[in-house]
């Protein structure tokens, strides 16, 4: 018996891995976080699999499930939305299971800044624009951010910034970063990659809030930088013709000649 952790992506239902999905179809028993994870994945399970939405449940019973699997010796797909390296509650559901000895594994998923992206057509690091890419959140109700995690010290290093749970407080984030990074920084938001009811506004920070109109309630990621209007950009170096790199010897005397490890 095994509890698959699964990224079930951002949200359109074909945005799950393979693996994913087969695992799915191969568990008996299907716990989901309902609030985010789209209900279409669950046309994978198999006839008769015990389905739970663990958006109302409580981490002690969301564990009594995975308890009572166990006992029965039922796979569990565990589903959470985008990936699970970031805001899923995946590591203190870990803890519980190492703690009783519940086997697991992990299967990643496409995470929202990367169907924001797509829905953008935006690179986020751009060769002398932005090379660091920053997912980070504001405070919210349920998590303070750690002292040194501020909007302000992540705008100052000059990365792009992928701002999650907060578009709530958009009109905060923009006045945290207008200062350091300008009033004409591009900003876009993206509610809902991927679903079919996906809306982007693209902005600056100056005119963001008023190009949103009301809209701040629904799930949306905030995506702040230069790197998303930038036309003026480097060329990268590894494609450059003159670039002599292991995939592609260049000249009368290679670094790395054909044949060559
Ligand atoms: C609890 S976090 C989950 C993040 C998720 N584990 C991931 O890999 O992206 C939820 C936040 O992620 C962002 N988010 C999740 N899905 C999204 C989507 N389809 N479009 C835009 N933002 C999304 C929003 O900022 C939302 O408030």
């Amino acid at each position: 018996m095994t509890v698959h952790f699964i990224g079930a992506g951002p949200g359109a239902a074909d945005l799950i891995t393979l693996r994913g999905r087969d695992l799915i179809a191969a568990s008996p028993v299907c716990l989901y976080a309902g609030s985010l994870v789209p209900e279409a994945l669950l046309a994978h399970c198999p006839p008769g699999a015990r389905i739970v939405n663990t958006a109302p449940l409580s981490l002690d019973e969301i564990v009594a499930e995975i308890r009572a699997a166990h006992t029965a010796g039922q796979d569990v797909a565990r589903l959470h939305s985008g990936d699970l390296s970031v805001w899923s509650a995946m590591g203190e559901q870990l803890r519980r299971l190492r703690a009783e000895g519940i086997p697991f594994d992990v299967t990643p998923g496409v995470p929202a800044f990367a169907a924001a992206s797509a829905a953008l057509a935006a690179e986020m690091t751009l060769p002398g624009v932005a090379q660091s890419l920053v997912l980070t959140r504001t405070g919210g109700r349920a998590s303070a951010m750690p002292g040194g995690e501020t909007l302000e010290a992540f705008a100052a290093t000059g990365a792009t910034l992928a701002v999650h749970l907060s578009v709530h407080v958009l009109d905060d984030v923009v006045a945290r970063l207008a200062p350091i990074l300008g009033g004409d920084c591009p900003v876009a938001v993206v509610w809902r990659a991927s679903w079919p009811d996906q809306r982007v506004v693209r902005a600056t920070l100056d005119t963001i809030a008023g190009a949103c109109g009301a809209e701040r309630g629904r799930t949306a990621l905030i995506v702040v930088g230069r790197a998303l209007a930038a036309e003026g950009f480097d060329e990268s170096r590894l494609y450059a013709g003159d670039y002599d790199r292991r995939f592609r010897p260049v000249g009368t005397d290679p670094r790395f000649p054909a044949g060559t490890e």
